[in-house]
């Protein structure tokens, strides 16, 4: 061994400790870069089958019942004082929930939840959804909308607003505090459909340019960001597409149909029917959209094997 090798051992072994001191204290992780392994489990209702199907050829959905108690959810209702977010509400604080209402009461009304104020699990707080909020909830129900021809009318770029930026805020938000998102969207984005009755995978026939596309546009815009926001940040989106629904609670002067017959019937004035009578819709109880819809689409894992 040569004079000036034996010289350096003792800096080789101080370099072996060194670098074994720095591998114990950081050790390697994965590329961060990389897909996290929990993404692809994400699934959404409204996903298109060739996106379903690429991911596995054996059954790639498997549904966990909800219904199952477990620790009490922290939930927020967007539009919660409206006429079906205050249905969804009265079931979310019977199931036990804690729930916080954010309304700025365009359409909703106090009284339509007056029975909760003195519940310490319920909050309501008057706030337009256009505005960012920062909230720690488990899920997120957004359903701030004006839902009634007469009401989205009536400031039309308010109400594209409320759907564009609206969601957009409250999917910010889910994100940033990882809250499950259920939107509400409307058999309005099938437009004057030509095929019926419809199904998810048709695209509908939308006007951009009429009087209802702050809307249905709105709301074809809400489920785009929605979709985005799951694929881009993995936020676990269910978009719920709702007909025309009836019920306690709904405002008698919407100009909807349901209203319009029960409000001449009370009146007992004729009842109108416009066109030639040969239109067809499909209608269903508020607390049948709630209790087999919402909540069984919201508490239900989707993954793939
Ligand atoms: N009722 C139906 O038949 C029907 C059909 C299709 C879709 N939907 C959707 O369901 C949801 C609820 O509909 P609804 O019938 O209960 O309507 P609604 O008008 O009774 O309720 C909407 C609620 O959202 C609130 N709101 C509106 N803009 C807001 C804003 N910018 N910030 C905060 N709150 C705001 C209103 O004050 C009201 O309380 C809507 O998103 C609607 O598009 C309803």
């Amino acid at each position: 061994m040569s004079r000036a090798f034996r010289n350096r051992i003792p800096f080789l072994l101080v370099g072996i400790a060194i670098s074994a001191l720095f591998f114990h204290t950081f050790p390697i992780v994965a590329d961060s870069s990389e897909p996290s392994a929990t993404l692809p489990t994400r699934r959404v209702l409204l996903e298109d089958s060739s996106y379903a199907t690429k991911a596995t050829s054996k059954p790639d959905v498997v549904r966990v019942p909800g219904g199952v108690k477990g620790r009490r959810k922290r939930i927020v209702v967007t539009g919660g004082a409206g006429f079906v977010g205050s249905h969804l509400v009265d079931r979310l604080i019977e199931r036990g929930d804690s729930v916080i209402v954010i309304d700025n009461m365009f359409t909703g009304r106090k009284e339509n939840v007056l029975h909760h104020l003195r519940n310490p699990n319920f909050e309501l707080i008057r706030h337009d959804v256009v505005e960012p909020i920062l909230l720690e909830v488990d899920q997120i129900y957004h359903l701030a909308c004006p839902a009634s021809p007469v009401h989205y009318k009536y400031n039309p770029v308010k109400t594209i607003k409320t759907n564009v930026m609206g969601t957009l805020n409250m999917l910010g938000l889910a994100k940033r505090i990882n809250a499950r998102f259920l939107l509400t969207s409307t058999s309005e984005v099938y437009g004057d459909p030509l095929q019926h009755p419809q199904v998810e995978t048709y695209w509908g026939n939308v006007n951009p340019i009429g009087v209802r596309s702050c809307y249905d546009e709105g709301k074809r815009v809400a489920e785009t960001l929605s979709m985005d926001y799951h694929r881009g940040a993995g936020i676990e989106v269910r978009i719920a597409r709702i007909f025309n629904t009836y019920g306690p609670r709904m405002s008698i002067d919407d100009g909807r149909v349901v209203s319009n017959f029960v409000a001449q019937a009370l009146r007992k004035e004729p009842m109108t029917v416009y066109g030639d009578g040969k239109q067809t819709r499909s209608f269903q109880f508020v607390s049948d959209l709630v209790i087999l819809v919402f909540l069984p689409i919201v508490y239900t894992r989707y993954y793939c094997n």
